[in-house]
């Protein structure tokens, strides 16, 4: 397996071009506009890979997303959730789905609760084994924290019901293996996540289980508590930017 993450450190965002060595294809997930589509294009090429799938784990509301873009350049469509409610010809993902590059291969989970379209990829090398080696958690599952339920939602009775699936969402993360990696779309200070997210950009199962404290909270109740009492500002520009990413035509 090729694995290069491409990380916006200024803002706390992680891309990912993931890569199969024999077949040369590759997929990049939640490719940045601060990274840039040549940056993209330029590592793929350096390590000798076709991109051949473009992903986005959600509809992001904090920073500029370049996914149509690259995808564009390369002759394919974004993959996003089928419940994306974006305003441009996508692939619709669902539970389940699985995109094959060669040995190495991704398959789909909705992940609900940050927002309604968040989706997490399972990546397997098998070349290497048959299960699951790391999770792509978008803003589902942090280093130390989960994402914040309101970004998408119009009213507080919104981010609640959000919240709640979060919980459900994350509970699921608890049945992988404590060796499976975590590379979430976010770390450190980004405004998409709580207080309690750590700088260090991934983490495994096996430590978030054991010292995440939003996944100590077993009841559901009380995790929607601590998750709406805790909510940091909204990311400056968050619904314009949320716009353009969904392909809106946006006022200046
Ligand atoms: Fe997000």
């Amino acid at each position: 397996m090729i694995w290069v993450p491409l990380y916006d450190t200024t803002q706390g965002c992680s891309s990912y071009v993931i890569g199969d060595e024999v077949t040369g294809r590759a997929v990049v997930v939640d490719p940045l506009e601060t990274v840039g589509v040549d940056n993209y294009l330029l590592t793929a090429q350096e390590w000798g890979l076709a991109i051949s799938h473009v992903l986005e784990t959600h509809v992001h509301a904090d920073h500029r997303s370049v996914a149509r873009a690259l995808a564009e350049a390369v002759g394919v469509e974004v993959g996003l959730s089928h419940r994306a409610p974006v305003s441009y010809p996508f692939r619709p993902l669902r539970e389940g789905d699985r995109l094959e590059l060669g040995q190495v291969a991704l398959e789909v989970w909705e992940t609900p609760g940050h927002t309604e379209d968040s989706l997490s990829f399972l990546v397997y090398d098998r070349l290497r084994a048959p299960e699951p080696w790391m999770v792509l958690t978008g803003d589902s599952l942090f280093v130390g924290d989960v994402g914040r339920p309101d970004l998408a939602v119009a009213s507080a009775e919104g981010a609640e019901a959000a919240a709640a699936q979060q919980y459900q969402s994350v509970r699921r993360f608890l049945s992988l293996p404590d060796y499976v990696e975590v590379h979430p779309a976010h770390y450190g200070a980004s405004a998409c996540g709580g207080l309690f997210m750590s700088k260090k950009p991934h983490s495994t199962i096996g430590y978030e289980r054991k010292f995440n404290r939003l996944l100590q909270i077993s009841d559901v109740e009380a995790f929607v508590e601590q998750q709406l009492r805790l909510l940091k500002p909204p990311p400056e520009g968050a619904a314009r930017i949320r716009g353009e990413n969904l392909g809106l035509v946006v006022e200046a």
